[in-house]
């Protein structure tokens, strides 16, 4: 315990230390900010946060969302500082880059405006272990560069990048403690909160605490359904929970609801949603698919609880029922912003917008929902996944999209389905349009990520053995990269023997 108070103690201090060469760059030099960071949920919420506490100390500032912080990207930044005096900000990327950065801006141009915000694992240290290459890669960096790992916690699930621009922020006014809402947003996107029903852990669990004690979010428990749609919907579509008998049949699962002798339709004669049951109706329902699930699939009932009740994260300045109430829906509208060519609507309600912004995204965001669900049934309507031994991987084609096919790949292992084959792991390869490459998003069940299972490791890996010279990287359950259209074949082999070697270390 003490040792964690000491590195928590050890990360504030950093973070200070790097606010203060930030703030003296500002008093010598007239500067405007360049925040440069990730599309999706985290990446928003990071620019969100950083964007807010800038406009709050009027220091101008411009947000660029990129889809990854690619080569040819950091040859554009490299263009851009030589025509600008910007400070720049690399948030919810960078660590997988950074000895890139240093290389362009540092040792060739002698630029070091800039900070890096990120909980990727950094570039070329496979893993948290391997403390000594970390110790090396922070007494490097320290003057710009902040990462979670460095102080011995676990950037893929303590901490996300929105969290560590919250630390900074923090750091830099305590009138910003507001944004700590943000950062959860932020954490939920990159599927934090994993702990028992859906808690959270380590760095993110003070950012929670920071939110309550302002009053800004309220966590609930909750069965772990849809709390809008009509619940025999939600309860028969729900992609986590499986109830034989029920699942996939929403007249049977209305039928077993009303056996419980729970009134289903509201006054104008629509199916009730969870939010518009009372707390006696939900805890008949829990009790009745607790002995449900335990009948049907022989299951030990705190084993059901696990799954079935999760805490719901709320925030309370928002009307119930609405998108921006619950904060994984909430994530889910800015993925949907981010992945659909409209990452400003998604930064411009992070950081509070709720007219015109708000208003657009809901089209985006019921386009969205639709382009995830004829994607996934194409995939399965038409067998698109194919297998190797210990992977499988499908094309896109012209139907799935760059931007979307890793949160396809994440639905696909998240599904409770039997379809798919948890225990390898899925590649999805979509190519892109302006670039004869394909981006390869890559996920894992948690279920082979415990068995060893590190996709960032193995991406790397794959493209060392392919001669590849492209970045890549990612977390343990998710990682990403590009590659060249013809090296496909040769990429998808060495991913299969990477992934091998991880199981059954031959
Ligand atoms: O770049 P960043 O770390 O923010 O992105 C992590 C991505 O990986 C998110 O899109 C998140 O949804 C995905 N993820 C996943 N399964 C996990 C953890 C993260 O699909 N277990
Ligand atoms: O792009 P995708 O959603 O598949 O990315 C999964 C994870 O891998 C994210 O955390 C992303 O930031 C990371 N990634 C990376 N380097 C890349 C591509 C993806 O670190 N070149
Ligand atoms: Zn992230």
């Amino acid at each position: 315990m003490d040792n964690l108070k000491d590195n928590f103690k050890e990360f504030i201090e950093a973070i200070n230390a790097i606010k203060i060469k930030f703030l003296s760059h500002l008093r010598e030099k007239e500067t405007s900010i360049h925040i440069y960071t990730h599309l999706d949920a985290d990446g928003l919420s990071a620019g969100a946060i950083l964007g807010k506490c800038f406009l709050r100390e009027n220091i101008p500032f411009q947000i660029t969302v990129l889809r990854q912080l690619e080569k040819q990207e950091i040859e554009k930044i490299l263009k851009n500082i030589k025509n600008s005096n910007n400070f720049i900000f690399f948030t919810d990327f960078g660590s997988g880059q950074y000895l890139e950065l240093q290389n362009e801006l540092i040792l060739k141009e002698n630029f070091d405006s800039f900070i890096i915000l990120d909980h990727h694992l950094p570039q070329d240290i496979d893993s948290k272990e391997d403390t000594d290459k970390l110790n090396r890669a922070y007494k490097n960096t320290r003057q710009w560069h902040i990462n979670p790992y460095f102080f011995g916690f676990e950037g893929s699930l303590e901490i996300s990048g929105a969290g560590l621009c919250y630390f900074f922020a923090k750091s830099l006014n305590k009138k910003n403690m507001d944004l700590s809402f943000n950062a959860i947003i932020g954490a939920i996107g990159d599927i934090q909160n994993q702990g028992p029903n859906k808690s959270f852990i380590g760095l993110n669990l003070r950012i929670l605490e920071n939110a309550k004690e302002l009053d800004l979010i309220e966590v609930k428990s909750d069965l772990n359904f849809s709390s809008i749609k009509p619940l025999n919907e939600a309860i028969a579509y729900s992609k986590e929970i499986n109830l034989p008998g029920l699942t996939g049949d929403v007249n049977r699962t209305l039928l077993f609801l009303k056996s419980l002798g729970i009134l289903m339709e509201n006054s104008d004669g629509n199916i009730r949603s969870l939010n518009e049951l009372d707390k006696d109706e939900k805890q008949k329902i829990t009790s009745a698919i607790i002995e449900y699930a335990s009948l049907k699939l022989d299951i030990e009932p705190n084993k059901i609880i696990e799954k079935l009740i999760i805490n719901r994260y709320l925030l309370n300045s928002e009307v119930e029922g609405s998108e921006l109430h619950d904060l994984a829906e909430f994530s889910n509208l800015l993925n949907a912003c981010g992945r659909l060519n409209s990452a400003s609507l998604g930064i411009a309600i992070a950081m509070g917008d709720r007219k015109i912004a708000y208003k657009k995204s809901q089209e985006i965001l019921i386009n969205y929902k639709k382009k995830l669900l004829d994607s996934l049934l194409w995939l399965k309507d038409n067998q698109k996944i194919q297998q190797m031994e210990y992977i499988q991987y499908f094309f896109g084609e012209d139907i799935i999209t760059e931007s979307i096919v890793g949160t396809i790949a994440s639905m696909l292992v998240f599904e409770n389905s039997e379809e798919f084959d948890k225990l390898k792991p899925i590649f999805g390869l979509a190519k892109r349009e302006d670039e004869n490459v394909y981006k390869v998003s890559a996920r894992a069940h948690e279920k082979i990520v415990n068995k060893g299972v590190n996709l960032s490791n193995a991406i790397r890996e794959a493209c060392n053995r392919s001669n590849l010279d492209v970045l890549g990287g990612g977390h343990p359950p998710a990682a990403g990269t590009k590659i060249p259209v013809d090296k496909v074949e040769i990429f998808l082999k060495n991913c299969n023997i990477a992934i091998r070697k991880q199981l059954y270390k031959k």
